[in-house]
C-alpha cells in the first residue's frame, strides 16, 4: 500500500482536511495531517466524498499495444548507438562519422547529454546516438541501451575493458541488441588490439574471426583511419535485423534528451518508434503534454514530418519532459491532459509518500 498523506490528499481534492479525518475516523481510521493514507484508503474516501479516484498503477499505463499488421511495416533505418568508457573515444569516433567537431567543444571533454545525430552513408540513413561515459549517466546509458537496434561498443587498443565497458556490455545484453566493437586509438604507441579482443572473451563478446559472433573493427578516429570499414559493418549488421515500423500511425516513442531552453521554453529531443509525427500533434511525455508548435532536426532545420528512427526536437510541451520517458500522440487535446496531470499527481504522491512513513510501517512499529 502506497498514497498521500491526509494533508496532500485533502488539498489534492480541494476538501476540508478535517472532513477527511472525521471520515477516516469514522471508518475506525485515526489518522493525522501526516500520516500516509494507503492506496484502498485513498479509493475508500474518495467514494465516500462523493468523487471517483482511480489510483493508477504507472506499469500498466505504459503497456500499450500496437497492433500492426505485416503490410503496415516498413523498412526504417537503423538506431545505433555509441556506448563505452569514459575518454575511449565514443564522440571523437561520431565526429569522424559526421566530420564535425563536437568533442573539442563539449566543456571539459565529457558529454553531457544523450546526444542524436543523423548521417547519411551512400543515401542510406543510420541515427546515432552518443551516450556519456561519466558513471553518474549510468542510468542514461541503460535507457540508450533499450532504444537502440546496434551497440556500437567503443574499447581503446591503450586501456582495454573497464568498468563502464563491462556496464555497455551488460545493458546491451540485458537489451538483447547485437554489439559491434569499435577498438579504437590504434594510432596510440601502447595499443594492443589483439589483448583488447582477448580480454572481451571473458565477457562473451567473441570475435568472428575467432568463430564467435561480434563483428571487430580497428579504428582510430582521431586519424580517421578504418572509418568506412566499421560503417560497413554497422550497415551489414543492421541488415541482419531487417529492421520494420508502421510509419502510418500517431507518433509514439521515447524522449532521449529534455531541457529548458531561455528562449524557445521546454525542448524534449524524441526518438520516433512508430508513426509520424508532425508539427499541431498533441503530445504526452511523461507528465508533459502539448501540442508540437515545431519539429527541429539535428541539423536545426525545421521539419514538416518525423518518421521512424528519426531524433527530433519538439517545441511546445508544457514543462521538461525527463529523459527515457514515452511519449505518444494523443487525438484529444483533454485525454493528452488528463494522463499527463494523472502521472504528475502520482509523481508528486510517491515523493511525497517518500518523506513519510506508510500507514503499514506506523502499524509494525506500533506492534
Ligand atoms: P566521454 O564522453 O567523456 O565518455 O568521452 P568519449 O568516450 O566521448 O571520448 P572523447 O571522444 O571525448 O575522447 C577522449 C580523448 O581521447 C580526447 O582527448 C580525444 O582526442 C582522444 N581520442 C579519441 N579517439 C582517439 C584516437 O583514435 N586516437 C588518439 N590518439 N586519441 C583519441
Ligand atoms: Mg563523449
Amino acid at each position: 500500500p502506497q498514497g498521500a498523506t491526509v494533508q496532500k490528499f485533502a488539498e489534492l481534492l480541494g476538501v476540508a482536511p478535517n472532513d477527511v479525518i472525521k471520515r477516516l475516523f469514522m471508518l475506525g481510521q485515526v489518522l493525522t495531517l501526516t500520516q500516509s493514507m494507503s492506496d484502498d484508503l485513498i479509493e475508500l474516501i474518495s467514494d465516500d466524498m462523493g468523487r471517483k479516484v482511480r489510483v493508477v498503477n504507472p506499469e500498466e499505463e505504459y503497456a500499450v499495444v500496437y497492433n500492426d499488421s505485416e503490410e503496415d511495416l516498413k523498412p526504417r533505418p537503423p538506431v545505433v548507438t555509441v556506448m563505452g568508457h569514459v575518454d575511449h573515444g565514443k564522440t571523437s569516433l561520431l565526429d569522424a562519422i559526421r566530420e564535425t567537431g563536437v568533442a573539442e567543444r563539449e566543456a571539459g571533454g565529457i558529454t553531457q547529454a544523450i546526444g542524436a545525430s543523423v548521417v547519411d552513408l551512400n543515401g542510406r540513413q543510420v541515427t546515432f546516438i552518443d551516450t556519456p561515459g561519466h558513471e553518474a549517466f549510468t542510468a542514461m546509458r541503460a535507457r540508450g541501451a533499450s532504444i537502440t537496434d546496434v551497440v556500437v561498443l567503443v574499447v581503446a587498443a591503450d586501456d582495454g575493458v573497464m568498468p563502464q565497458t563491462v556496464e555497455a556490455i551488460n545493458h546491451a545484453k540485458a537489451a538483447d541488441v547485437p554489439i559491434v566493437v569499435a577498438v579504437n586509438k590504434i594510432d596510440k604507441p601502447g595499443a594492443t588490439p589483439d589483448r583488447v579482443r582477448q580480454e572481451l572473451t571473458e565477457y562473451g563478446i567473441i570475435p568472428e574471426e575467432w568463430g564467435g559472433k561480434n563483428m571487430f573493427v580497428d579504428v582510430s578516429a582521431k586519424k580517421r583511419l578504418h572509418i568506412d570499414d566499421l560503417l560497413e559493418t554497422i550497415l551489414l549488421q543492421a541488415d541482419v535485423l531487417e529492421l520494420k515500423a508502421n510509419p502510418n500511425a500517431d507518433a509514439s516513442g521515447y524522449v532521449i534528451e529534455s531541457k529548458l531552453d531561455k528562449g524557445r521554453g521546454p525542448v524534449a529531443t524524441v526518438l520516433v518508434a512508430r508513426g509520424t509525427l508532425h508539427p499541431g500533434d498533441t503530445v504526452v511525455a511523461g507528465t508533459s503534454y502539448g501540442r508540437v508548435r515545431a519539429l527541429i532536426d539535428p541539423r536545426g532545420e525545421h521539419r514538416d514530418e518525423a518518421y521512424p528512427a528519426d531524433p527530433v526536437e519538439i517545441l511546445g510541451l508544457n514543462s521538461v519532459a525527463t529523459a527515457g520517458d514515452e511519449f505518444r500522440v494523443f487525438e484529444d487535446e483533454r485525454d493528452a491532459r488528463k494522463l499527463a496531470e494523472e502521472r504528475a499527481l502520482r509523481k508528486r504522491l510517491k515523493q511525497q509518500e517518500a518523506s513519510h512513513m506508510s500507514l503499514d510501517d506506523l502499524f509494525n512499529r506500533i506492534e
